[in-house]
């Protein structure tokens, strides 16, 4: 009787799964929109039917190897459940490491085509299977993981694809405010869709030391905690209680930074943790007063504001400053696999060093020119200790001043001008200037934005306009230029949420500068396909920035005294309302003349849903 009833349930259960597959929507997808655009995409006539009967081969690559887990798991995540068969047939995903070294790919590169038989995979490495998945991922429906297809109907392409750039990168500071291990790996999943491939983790800085220290334990008991102000705006907080508890903060064990850099690996990123050295460093200094300059009496604490001038620095002069750095290294360098340390060297102010008779001596007694040339001394102390380790460092800009080794690796964040000094020398350059990389500027109108660094701009297309390679370098030169990278300060980030929607989209601009060859890229081509990718990452739960949907105005005065207005917005297939005081909402469908002076009103459409809150404008 039992099993009569098991027999039953089982018939129901397989009933219903029947009735519901059989319910499942399908779907066609002629138009890919791929970011970052891939060097080669031909369109053919072919289709291929991508369904539950489609299977997986593998070949020449083990079915327990991590990226073969790894794109099953995302294909079960579609609520597809390939089998995985032991010889090519049809109606295949067939993933294909190349026999043979195809030079044109490199090690990053993928080929994928999609005929009537099926999607074939094929790289020269693991990380370019990797990266032609990805892609694949992009040609589906944007809802392909919430909706349970029944089949996804692909037209036939054939793709060529490989980066211009090695060094494509995203900075993330948990310092000015933490976040959790699984917010870090949502980050890393987001770079890994859009072939990011170094995550430049900004762990130590005066708002709190974020990495765990079994040699100086007070770098977390106190260096990793500050008063909480984050109910308040960023620059007017209240001053901290005398014995107010520490109650803001947080720092990685080293057990979780394991697991972050293994599920960036998986991901194909190498993880960059950066250690400011001397300057930005109020977290070290609360834990440890002694590691300041003699004379200064300045009681340093953990910071929960703007901290400006950043006047903390570790004492040039201080044989136990070096000692503690380089047993930082040594905690540091077992977790991190990948060759670089960040070492940081940016805004230290220096007149602490002016003032300190350990500075002064030091500088003496080794012949330096002056305070930069101590910094520089420093910085080549702990790059030597650290190539002992077989690392290299990388550093901002600011490390040129008083001189820097051959193989240090510059960080160009002032602009262009310190990686073009630093390619000229020969040093590696990693290009990340304010005006394109900043992803904590303002990415619109600040009236309309939540608080962000004042006085800053980035748009969406600004950001589609960065070329690492500056003006002013030969051929050669320009060989030293790695890539590029965004950077996420978080001072008025204080969730993720927000840290999300200063990344998005403009992240996604990001990728295709620093992958796609510059004939691929095309402004317009792109603001289409971000639009799509916009609910694509919607769908997986990504709070996505709206300002792109934002029109902006321009003027030109007219021969009657009027002005004629036009609006622009960066979202392709926007549809822009507008109004005057005392009309109603009209599509704007050509520039209009008002009197100078006039208020008017916008609202923005996307496929249907209301995308942006009312904008006032006056022309003028
Ligand atoms: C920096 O933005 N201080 C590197
Ligand atoms: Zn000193």
């Amino acid at each position: 009787m039992k099993a009569i009833k098991y027999l039953y349930r089982v018939l129901c259960l397989f009933g219903a799964m029947a009735i519901f597959a059989a319910c499942g929507k399908t779907v066609a997808v002629d138009n890919y929109a791929i970011i970052p655009q891939p060097v080669e995409m031909t369109m053919s006539s072919e289709t291929f039917v991508f369904s539950s009967s489609t299977t997986c081969y593998v070949e020449n690559v083990g079915q327990n190897d991590p990226s073969v887990k790894y794109i099953l798991r995302q294909i079960r995540g579609w609520h597809f459940n390939p089998s995985i068969v032991g010889k090519l047939e049809g109606d295949c995903l067939h993933f294909l490491l190349n026999p043979d070294y195809d030079k044109v790919l490199g090690d990053e590169g993928y080929r994928l085509t999609v005929d009537k038989d099926g999607v074939l995979f094929q790289a020269n490495t693991e990380k370019g299977l990797f990266y032609a998945f990805q892609t694949f991922t992009q040609m589906l429906p944007e809802d392909i993981t919430d909706e349970r297809y029944k089949s996804v109907t692909l037209t036939g392409c054939s793709i060529v694809d490989y980066p211009r750039f090695e060094w494509r990168g995203s900075h993330f500071d948990v310092s000015r405010h933490f976040f959790s291990v699984s917010e870090m790996k949502k980050h890393l999943d987001l770079m890994a869709s859009y072939k990011l491939n170094k995550f430049h983790w900004h762990l130590t800085d005066d708002h709190g030391w974020r990495i765990e220290s079994s040699n100086y334990t007070l770098l977390n008991d106190i260096g990793s905690w500050r008063v909480d102000r984050d109910n308040q705006p960023w620059g007017e907080a209240d001053p901290a209680g005398e014995d107010e508890p520490r109650t803001n903060g947080g720092y990685y064990s080293k057990e979780q930074i394991a697991e972050i850099v293994a599920y960036a690996a998986e991901r194909y990123i190498d993880v960059i943790p950066e250690i400011e050295i001397p300057g930005h460093c109020c977290a070290v200094l609360e834990a440890y007063p002694e590691l300041a300059c003699a004379g200064d009496d300045t009681t340093y604490t953990v910071q929960f504001g703007p901290y400006w001038p950043p006047r903390a620095i570790l004492c040039g002069g201080n044989d136990s400053v070096m000692t503690f750095l380089k047993d930082v290294m040594d905690e540091i360098i077992p977790l991190f696999p990948y060759e670089y340390i960040h070492i940081g060297g940016d805004e230290a102010w220096k007149e602490n060093w002016k003032r300190c008779p350990r500075c002064q001596a030091r500088i003496k007694k080794l012949g330096l020119a002056d305070e930069e040339a101590l910094q520089s001394w420093m910085i080549r102390e702990i790059e030597n200790y650290v190539k002992r380790q077989q690392k290299n460092i990388i550093g901002w800009d600011e490390i040129l001043d008083g001189g820097v080794s051959k193989d240090a690796t510059v960080m160009s964040w002032q602009g262009v001008k310190g990686g073009i000094v630093a390619a000229r020398h020969g040093n590696k350059v990693i290009m990340t200037p304010t005006d394109f990389c900043y992803f904590n500027f303002y990415q619109a109108n600040p009236d309309y934005q939540p608080p962000a660094m004042p006085n800053s701009l980035v748009t969406l297309h600004k950001v589609y306009q960065f070329d690492p390679i500056p003006n002013g370098l030969n051929d050669y030169q320009k060989r030293f230029i790695l890539g590029g990278q965004c950077n996420l300060w978080t001072e008025y980030i204080n969730t993720n949420e927000m840290a999300e929607y200063m990344l998005l989209p403009r992240l996604c601009a990001m990728a295709e500068d620093l992958w796609s060859p510059t004939a691929a890229k095309n402004w317009e081509s792109f603001r289409a396909r971000v639009a799509r990718h916009e609910q694509r990452l919607r769908i997986l739960d990504y709070k996505v920035g709206t300002s792109s949907f934002q029109p902006w105005m321009t003027t030109a005065k007219r021969d009657d005294g009027k002005l004629t207005v036009t609006l622009n917005w960066e979202v392709e297939g926007s549809h822009i309302y507008w109004r005057t005081d005392d009309g109603s909402y009209q599509l704007y469908t050509q520039p209009f003349a008002l009197p100078a002076g006039t208020t008017f009103h916008t609202v923005t459409f996307y496929q249907g849903r209301l995308r942006e809150c009312q904008y006032d404008f006056v022309a003028r």
